[in-house]
């Protein structure tokens, strides 16, 4: 089973991959790990496959190029081998109950740039994990957002893609269950929007059960590991029952 975890700077996708990877490990899975990220300085987990062995974006900027130039060039670079990549990840996959991939601290750098949609393109099995941390919902429009981001990932890497609210140790989730796990109330809620955005997240979100199938909302911390079991229940379901992730 191939996971891939996604989302913007800072959402917790490496600390996710090192603490998911030892839960499953205690529970008996071989388990490897896949380092997509060539600007991380330390991973507190040892990737079986690191793009940091070819190259890494700070010694990019040693020759000059800013942050964000150095990232798209050491992407750029990487290009050419990402069949060699994808081979290696196979192989993995070969011999590992789970492959824990962490993707590019930057989610465009993966989403935007050829070489996460190619290497992406070489496993239509996987499963996304799009995370997302509470902060960014602050209104009912947010919501909307998050939940069509997951398919936004879906369309952009081919790939089934559930969403993740992360970092749940740092909020009270009850009331933002309200809106992620139940869309007809969430639709209702955005029909008393008043704003232009309001009616476009109440137009979008009325299609959302025609355009996907419903997906459960994992809610996960890796402080606590809440949500692990159903993180480890999802992926099982995704590859034993044909992606039916209700
Ligand atoms: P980059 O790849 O560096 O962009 O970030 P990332 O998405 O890999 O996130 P990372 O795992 O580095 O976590 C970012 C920060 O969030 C770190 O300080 C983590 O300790 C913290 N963090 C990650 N997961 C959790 C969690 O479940 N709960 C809490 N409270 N903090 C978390």
């Amino acid at each position: 089973m191939i996971l891939a975890f996604i989302g913007t700077a800072g959402s917790g996708k490496t600390t996710l991959t090192a603490e998911f990877g030892k839960y499953l490990e205690e529970n008996g899975y071989s388990v490897s790990y896949v380092n997509l990220d060539t600007g991380v300085r330390k991973l507190p987990y040892r990737p079986d496959v690191d793009v940091r062995d070819d190259v890494t974006a700070w010694e990019l900027m040693e020759e000059g190029l800013g942050p964000n130039g150095a990232i798209v060039r050491s992407y750029d670079l990487l290009v050419p081998k990402v069949n060699d990549y994808a081979e290696r990840i196979r192989e993995l996959d070969g011999r590992s109950d789970y492959v824990l991939i962490d993707t590019p601290g930057q989610m465009e750098t993966f989403l935007f740039h050829e070489f996460g949609v190619k290497l992406m393109e070489a496993f239509p099995d996987a499963l996304g994990v799009y995370l997302f941390s509470p902060e960014i919902l602050r209104k009912p429009t947010d919501f909307c957002f998050a939940l069509f981001f997951g398919l936004m990932i879906d369309l952009r890497l081919g790939i089934t893609t559930v969403p993740a609210l992360s970092k749940i140790d740092t909020a009270s989730v009850d009331e933002l269950r309200k809106y992620l796990d139940d869309v007809e109330y969430l639709t209702a809620r955005l029909k008393l929007e008043p704003s232009t955005q309001g009616l476009l997240a109440y137009k979008l979100c009325s299609t959302l059960p025609e355009l996907a199938p419903p997906t459960r909302v994992l809610y996960l911390s890796a402080k606590t590991r809440e949500g692990f079991d159903e993180l480890e229940t999802v992926a099982y379901e995704h590859y034993c029952t044909c992606g039916d992730l209700t």
